[in-house]
Protein backbone atom coordinates (compact mmCIF):
# COMPACT_ATOMS: atom_id res chain seq x y z
CA UNK A 1 0.00 0.00 0.00
CA UNK A 2 1.52 3.42 -0.62
CA UNK A 3 -0.40 6.88 -0.05
CA UNK A 4 -0.19 9.80 -2.39
CA UNK A 5 -1.73 12.96 -3.66
CA UNK A 6 -4.73 12.61 -6.03
CA UNK A 7 -3.78 12.91 -9.88
CA UNK A 8 -6.22 13.29 -12.29
CA UNK A 9 -6.68 9.90 -13.19
CA UNK A 10 -7.93 9.32 -10.04
CA UNK A 11 -11.73 10.60 -10.96
CA UNK A 12 -13.19 7.28 -12.59
CA UNK A 13 -11.90 4.84 -9.71
CA UNK A 14 -12.90 7.05 -6.87
CA UNK A 15 -16.28 6.88 -8.78
CA UNK A 16 -16.24 3.51 -8.58
CA UNK A 17 -15.21 2.65 -5.12
CA UNK A 18 -17.39 5.84 -3.70
CA UNK A 19 -20.44 3.69 -5.66
CA UNK A 20 -19.18 -0.15 -4.91
CA UNK A 21 -19.40 1.13 -0.88
CA UNK A 22 -23.23 1.39 -1.18
CA UNK A 23 -23.15 4.03 1.21
CA UNK A 24 -23.68 6.93 -0.64
CA UNK A 25 -26.71 8.16 -2.61
CA UNK A 26 -25.87 9.26 -6.28
CA UNK A 27 -26.44 12.90 -5.25
CA UNK A 28 -23.64 12.11 -2.47
CA UNK A 29 -21.47 10.68 -5.07
CA UNK A 30 -22.00 13.68 -7.18
CA UNK A 31 -20.55 16.35 -4.32
CA UNK A 32 -17.67 13.96 -3.20
CA UNK A 33 -16.69 14.21 -7.34
CA UNK A 34 -17.29 17.80 -7.70
CA UNK A 35 -14.74 18.34 -5.06
CA UNK A 36 -12.56 16.06 -6.69
CA UNK A 37 -12.83 18.23 -9.80
CA UNK A 38 -12.35 21.27 -7.79
CA UNK A 39 -9.07 23.43 -8.67
CA UNK A 40 -6.35 22.76 -5.84
CA UNK A 41 -6.55 25.99 -4.68
CA UNK A 42 -10.07 25.85 -3.55
CA UNK A 43 -8.84 24.37 -0.17
CA UNK A 44 -9.94 20.57 -0.71
CA UNK A 45 -6.73 18.20 -0.60
CA UNK A 46 -6.56 14.48 -1.39
CA UNK A 47 -4.80 11.20 0.30
CA UNK A 48 -5.26 8.00 -2.30
CA UNK A 49 -4.38 4.68 -1.00
CA UNK A 50 -3.08 2.99 -4.14
CA UNK A 51 -2.79 -1.17 -3.71
CA UNK A 52 -0.95 -3.07 -6.97
CA UNK A 53 -1.29 -0.18 -8.52
CA UNK A 54 -5.36 0.79 -8.13
CA UNK A 55 -6.66 3.43 -6.06
CA UNK A 56 -7.92 1.26 -2.81
CA UNK A 57 -8.92 4.54 -1.17
CA UNK A 58 -8.98 7.70 -0.59
CA UNK A 59 -9.87 10.74 2.03
CA UNK A 60 -10.68 14.29 1.00
CA UNK A 61 -9.86 16.97 3.94
CA UNK A 62 -9.58 20.80 4.08
CA UNK A 63 -9.32 23.93 6.67
CA UNK A 64 -12.63 24.87 7.74
CA UNK A 65 -13.05 28.09 6.42
CA UNK A 66 -13.51 31.20 9.16
CA UNK A 67 -11.82 29.28 11.48
CA UNK A 68 -8.77 29.23 13.23
CA UNK A 69 -6.57 25.71 12.79
CA UNK A 70 -9.62 23.56 12.37
CA UNK A 71 -10.56 21.00 9.68
CA UNK A 72 -13.11 19.16 8.59
CA UNK A 73 -12.48 15.51 7.07
CA UNK A 74 -15.14 15.50 4.45
CA UNK A 75 -14.97 12.44 2.85
CA UNK A 76 -12.64 9.19 3.55
CA UNK A 77 -13.96 5.57 1.68
CA UNK A 78 -11.89 2.23 1.14
CA UNK A 79 -12.49 0.09 -1.71
CA UNK A 80 -15.21 -2.26 0.00
CA UNK A 81 -13.00 -5.39 -1.48
CA UNK A 82 -10.44 -3.87 0.63
CA UNK A 83 -11.91 -2.92 3.79
CA UNK A 84 -10.59 -4.21 7.25
CA UNK A 85 -6.81 -4.28 6.39
CA UNK A 86 -6.09 -0.89 7.90
CA UNK A 87 -6.05 1.52 4.48
CA UNK A 88 -8.97 3.57 6.49
CA UNK A 89 -6.68 4.00 9.12
CA UNK A 90 -3.68 4.81 7.10
CA UNK A 91 -5.91 7.79 5.47
CA UNK A 92 -6.95 8.92 9.12
CA UNK A 93 -3.33 9.15 10.01
CA UNK A 94 -2.22 10.81 6.87
CA UNK A 95 -4.99 13.36 7.18
CA UNK A 96 -4.59 13.57 10.96
CA UNK A 97 -0.37 14.22 10.70
CA UNK A 98 -0.94 16.40 7.26
CA UNK A 99 -3.17 19.10 9.84
CA UNK A 100 -0.96 18.56 12.83
CA UNK A 101 1.49 19.76 10.49
CA UNK A 102 0.06 22.88 10.06
CA UNK A 103 -0.53 23.32 13.19
CA UNK A 104 -4.15 22.30 13.38
CA UNK A 105 -6.19 22.15 16.14
CA UNK A 106 -9.24 20.28 15.83
CA UNK A 107 -10.12 17.32 13.42
CA UNK A 108 -14.23 17.31 12.94
CA UNK A 109 -15.80 14.70 10.94
CA UNK A 110 -19.90 14.39 10.84
CA UNK A 111 -21.55 11.41 9.91
CA UNK A 112 -25.32 10.46 10.34
CA UNK A 113 -27.29 8.23 12.66
CA UNK A 114 -28.76 6.06 10.83
CA UNK A 115 -28.33 2.36 10.90
CA UNK A 116 -26.80 2.20 7.40
CA UNK A 117 -23.75 4.25 8.78
CA UNK A 118 -23.23 1.59 11.76
CA UNK A 119 -19.95 0.42 10.67
CA UNK A 120 -18.80 3.81 9.67
CA UNK A 121 -19.10 5.29 12.87
CA UNK A 122 -17.60 1.89 14.66
CA UNK A 123 -14.82 2.90 12.24
CA UNK A 124 -14.47 6.39 13.92
CA UNK A 125 -14.46 5.13 17.54
CA UNK A 126 -12.35 2.28 17.29
CA UNK A 127 -9.70 5.16 15.97
CA UNK A 128 -10.26 6.74 18.95
CA UNK A 129 -12.43 9.98 17.64
CA UNK A 130 -14.30 11.54 20.46
CA UNK A 131 -18.40 11.82 19.65
CA UNK A 132 -18.66 15.94 20.21
CA UNK A 133 -22.29 16.54 19.32
CA UNK A 134 -25.57 15.20 17.84
CA UNK A 135 -28.25 16.85 16.49
CA UNK A 136 -31.25 15.48 16.52
CA UNK A 137 -33.65 14.64 12.90
CA UNK A 138 -30.66 16.91 11.20
CA UNK A 139 -30.70 14.82 7.70
CA UNK A 140 -34.35 13.26 8.25
CA UNK A 141 -36.59 12.51 11.06
CA UNK A 142 -34.85 9.94 12.87
CA UNK A 143 -31.19 10.76 11.27
CA UNK A 144 -29.31 12.76 13.66
CA UNK A 145 -25.94 14.43 12.44
CA UNK A 146 -22.85 13.36 15.01
CA UNK A 147 -19.96 14.97 15.13
CA UNK A 148 -16.83 13.67 15.80
CA UNK A 149 -13.69 15.00 16.44
CA UNK A 150 -10.34 14.90 18.24
CA UNK A 151 -8.40 18.00 19.26
CA UNK A 152 -4.29 18.46 18.94
CA UNK A 153 -2.00 20.10 21.42
CA UNK A 154 -0.54 22.99 19.49
C1 LIG B 1 -15.27 3.54 7.10
C2 LIG B 1 -14.18 2.98 6.18
C3 LIG B 1 -13.45 4.14 5.50
C4 LIG B 1 -13.17 2.19 7.07
O1 LIG B 1 -12.09 1.76 6.24
P1 LIG B 1 -11.33 0.37 6.49
O2 LIG B 1 -10.12 0.35 5.64
O3 LIG B 1 -12.28 -0.76 6.33
O4 LIG B 1 -10.95 0.50 8.05
P2 LIG B 1 -9.66 -0.14 8.78
O5 LIG B 1 -9.43 -1.52 8.25
O6 LIG B 1 -8.53 0.82 8.73
O7 LIG B 1 -10.22 -0.27 10.27
C5 LIG B 1 -9.78 0.59 11.33
C6 LIG B 1 -10.47 0.16 12.59
O8 LIG B 1 -11.90 0.32 12.46
C7 LIG B 1 -12.54 -0.92 12.70
N1 LIG B 1 -13.64 -1.10 11.76
C8 LIG B 1 -13.61 -0.88 10.42
N2 LIG B 1 -14.80 -1.23 9.88
C9 LIG B 1 -15.54 -1.70 10.91
C10 LIG B 1 -16.86 -2.25 10.99
N3 LIG B 1 -17.62 -2.40 9.91
N4 LIG B 1 -17.33 -2.61 12.21
C11 LIG B 1 -16.56 -2.50 13.31
N5 LIG B 1 -15.30 -1.98 13.29
C12 LIG B 1 -14.81 -1.61 12.11
C13 LIG B 1 -11.50 -1.98 12.43
O9 LIG B 1 -11.77 -3.16 13.14
C14 LIG B 1 -10.23 -1.31 12.89
O10 LIG B 1 -10.09 -1.43 14.27
P3 LIG B 1 -8.71 -1.99 14.92
O11 LIG B 1 -7.58 -1.39 14.08
O12 LIG B 1 -8.75 -1.48 16.30
O13 LIG B 1 -8.80 -3.46 14.77
C15 LIG B 1 -14.75 1.98 5.16
O14 LIG B 1 -15.47 0.97 5.82
C16 LIG B 1 -15.67 2.62 4.12
O15 LIG B 1 -15.20 3.07 3.10
N6 LIG B 1 -16.98 2.65 4.40
C17 LIG B 1 -17.93 3.18 3.45
C18 LIG B 1 -17.78 4.66 3.22
C19 LIG B 1 -18.02 5.48 4.46
O16 LIG B 1 -18.91 5.18 5.27
N7 LIG B 1 -17.21 6.56 4.64
C20 LIG B 1 -17.31 7.47 5.75
C21 LIG B 1 -18.27 8.61 5.49
S1 LIG B 1 -17.56 9.81 4.39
Amino acid sequence: MRLRDLASADRAPIEALLRATNAFTDAEVLVALELVDEPRESGYRFVVAEVDGQVAGYACFGATPCTVGTYDLYWIAVDPARQNLGLGRALLDAVESAVRAEGGRLLVIETASKPEYAATRAFYERCGLELAARIADFYARGDDKLVYCRRYAT
